[in-house]
């Protein structure tokens, strides 16, 4: 304010690696997404994830890993959240307002960044659920429409507004000042559903086994030489996914190895 004496720091954060929200978007009454400020020097690669979180009751702080879903380059941090009825966390991460802090560790990691493939021609984002925070970062990566010809974002969920969040952000891309030249027609989105009627539909792995992605997109059956692939859902989703990709002749790698797919939990479940 006028009459604050002069600083060259902002003033000192309340909690420990604290950053103030931004913005809060509701999607559904099971999922918000959110923004906040980005600590200056937090470097990621899109894809990664970092542990974020709000201070227990206890005064201890409550951590719980999310994958940013902003891409790299962007000057804030966006947050993809799921909202469980009783979970320590998102009960109350879900009532965070513009300019309340949230707690953020700024050292990310992760297994759904470029560098963990090798070369190919298309790229596969295979998500279900709050798995497709990931991918709305690389969707609005530059790398990822330089380094592929093709990028398919295949997003399941239960019903049509738990895909709004994805639909809006693939929208969005066209006419991105940044990227959208870059995205051009490169990006090839497949949401389905598999429990509300919609244009689409089925479980992505029916969808992947049966061909019919295939056919719907004009794309020839996955291979080895030519497709790469990201997995982000519940475990349950992983495991098969990974065994449809295996069959179809592919890897699976990671930062120290790269090859033609990799895969990460979208949440720790309850088991399969
Ligand atoms: P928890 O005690 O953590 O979870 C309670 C139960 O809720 C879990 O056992 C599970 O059955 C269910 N659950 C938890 N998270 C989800 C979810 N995302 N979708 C469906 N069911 C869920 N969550 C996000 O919302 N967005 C993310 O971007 C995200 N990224 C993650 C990345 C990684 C690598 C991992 C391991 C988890 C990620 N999670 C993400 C899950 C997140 O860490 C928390 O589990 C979630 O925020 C719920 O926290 P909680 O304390 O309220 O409940
Ligand atoms: P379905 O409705 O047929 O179970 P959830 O809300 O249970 O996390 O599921 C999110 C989406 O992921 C749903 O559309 C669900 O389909 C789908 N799904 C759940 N488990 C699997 C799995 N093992 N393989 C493929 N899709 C799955």
């Amino acid at each position: 304010t006028m009459d604050a004496p002069a600083r060259t720091e902002t003033a000192k954060p309340h909690l420990p690696d604290a950053q103030t929200v931004t913005h809060v978007t509701h999607w559904t009454d099971r999922l918000f997404s959110f923004r906040v400020t980005r600590p200056r020097s937090l470097r990621f690669r899109s894809g990664e994830f970092v542990m974020i979180g709000l201070l227990g009751d206890n005064g201890k702080p409550l951590l719980r890993a999310y994958s940013i879903a902003s891409p790299a380059w962007d000057e804030e941090l966006e947050f993809y959240s799921i909202k469980v009825p009783n979970g320590p966390l998102t009960s109350k991460l879900q009532h965070i307002q513009p300019g309340d802090e949230i707690i953020l560790r700024p050292k990310p990691v992760g297994t759904l960044v470029h560098d963990a493939l090798l070369p190919g021609k298309r790229l596969w984002f295979l998500a279900t659920g709050t798995g497709i925070a990931p991918f709305a970062s690389l969707m609005r990566e530059p790398e990822t429409y330089e380094k592929y010809d093709q990028v398919i974002m295949m997003h399941t969920c239960r019903e049509v507004a738990e895909l709004e969040y994805g639909r809006q952000l693939v929208e969005s891309l066209k006419d991105d000042p940044l990227i959208g030249d870059l995205v051009g027609d490169k990006l090839l989105y497949y949401p389905t559903t598999t429990r509300e009627t919609f244009h689409h539909m089925g479980r992505v792995t029916d969808n992947l086994t049966s061909g019919k992605v295939f056919t719907d997109l004009g794309l020839p059956p996955m291979n080895r030489e030519e497709d790469r692939a990201m997995v982000c859902g519940s475990l349950a989703f992983n495991i098969d996914v990974k065994k449809i990709l295996e069959d179809f002749g592919l890897t699976e790698g990671a930062n120290s190895d790269p090859q033609q797919f990799v895969v990460e939990k979208a949440f720790v479940g309850d088991g399969i």
